[in-house]
């Protein structure tokens, strides 16, 4: 099960999660011309379009598990005019691809839902060239933290922390990043964490980040966590509406997100 679902409210939620750390995430992943690049679990191309207009001589394989993610992912990057991009839809865990056909390999936001990121690196390692690296962006719900403070608010978001272990995932794997780099068999990583700091004077952040990533991800388990029977949908509500409160003009939201680069050394 993926607990983010496929809706039109999470096609829009990951557009503006990608909005809100552009920065954080973009501002130093460059892949030089010529080489070529795979991006596991592109979705819907919330990042595929940055990914490649920032490094159009390179060429992208963008692959994911979901047919009407892909189909967005496409005509996104072919309405941002750009043609360095090809997509395939593939499990990760079979990926169609001969061992160190891959200069490069970028994954966001998709070790999280895994029951078994550390093969996932490990399979990705095999498609990397020896020297070849991995850029991976995730994730920690651990990291969250606002004003004015609720313990409520803290429950609905260990629902949705608790349905996705429960679905086989972990959302505070962003912390676990270098460890499971190292235990992938790569070599130097190199773990940064990248904050999201948000407060009345970033109102384009206030939107896209407290409101539309983090909150409307917490309110959609809704249902899920309600049936699962972990809350009431008093204490729900009530949480979802004290992380609302963050986004007013005496709010603040701040959460870390991690990035992790490491190299694939000389054997396969
Ligand atoms: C949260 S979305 C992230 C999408 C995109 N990377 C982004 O940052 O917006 C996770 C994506 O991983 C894909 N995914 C999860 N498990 C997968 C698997 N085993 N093989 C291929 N894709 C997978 C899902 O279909 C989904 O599109």
């Amino acid at each position: 099960m993926y607990i983010h679902g496929y809706g039109e409210r999470e096609s829009d939620r990951l557009l503006a999660q990608a909005a809100s750390i552009f920065p954080l995430l973009h501002a130093d992943t460059r892949f030089p011309p010529g080489r070529r690049v795979l991006e596991v679990g592109c979705g819907t191309g919330a990042q595929t379009v940055s990914l490649a207009r920032n490094s159009p001589g390179a060429h992208f394989v963008a692959i994911d598990r979901s047919t009407t993610s892909l189909a967005r992912a496409s005509e996104r990057v072919a309405a941002a005019g750009l043609s360095n991009v090809e997509f395939l839809h593939a499990d990760l865990f079979a990926l169609p691809f001969d061992t160190a056909s891959f200069d490069h390999a970028f994954i966001c936001f998709v070790l999280e839902h895994l029951s078994n990121p550390i093969d996932a690196l490990r399979l990705v390692k095999q498609l990397l060239r020896p020297g070849g690296t991995v850029t991976v962006f995730e994730g920690d719900h651990g990291s969250g933290n606002f004003h004015p403070d609720s313990a409520i608010a803290h429950r609905a978001i260990a629902c949705q922390v608790e349905l996705q272990r429960r679905a086989g995932g972990n959302a505070c794997i962003g912390r676990q990043l270098y460890p499971m780099l190292v235990q992938a068999g790569f070599q130097a990583p190199r773990v940064t964490p990248r904050v999201v700091y948000v407060d009345a004077t970033r109102p384009d952040l206030v939107d896209s980040f407290t409101r539309k990533t983090f909150t409307w991800m917490v309110e959609a388990v809704r249902e899920e966590a309600l049936t699962a029977g972990i809350i009431d949908a008093a204490t729900f509500d009530a949480g979802i509406r004290d992380l609302n409160r963050a986004a007013e003009p005496d709010g603040v939201f701040c959460y870390t997100f991690f990035k992790g680069v490491a190299v694939k050394g000389a054997s396969l």
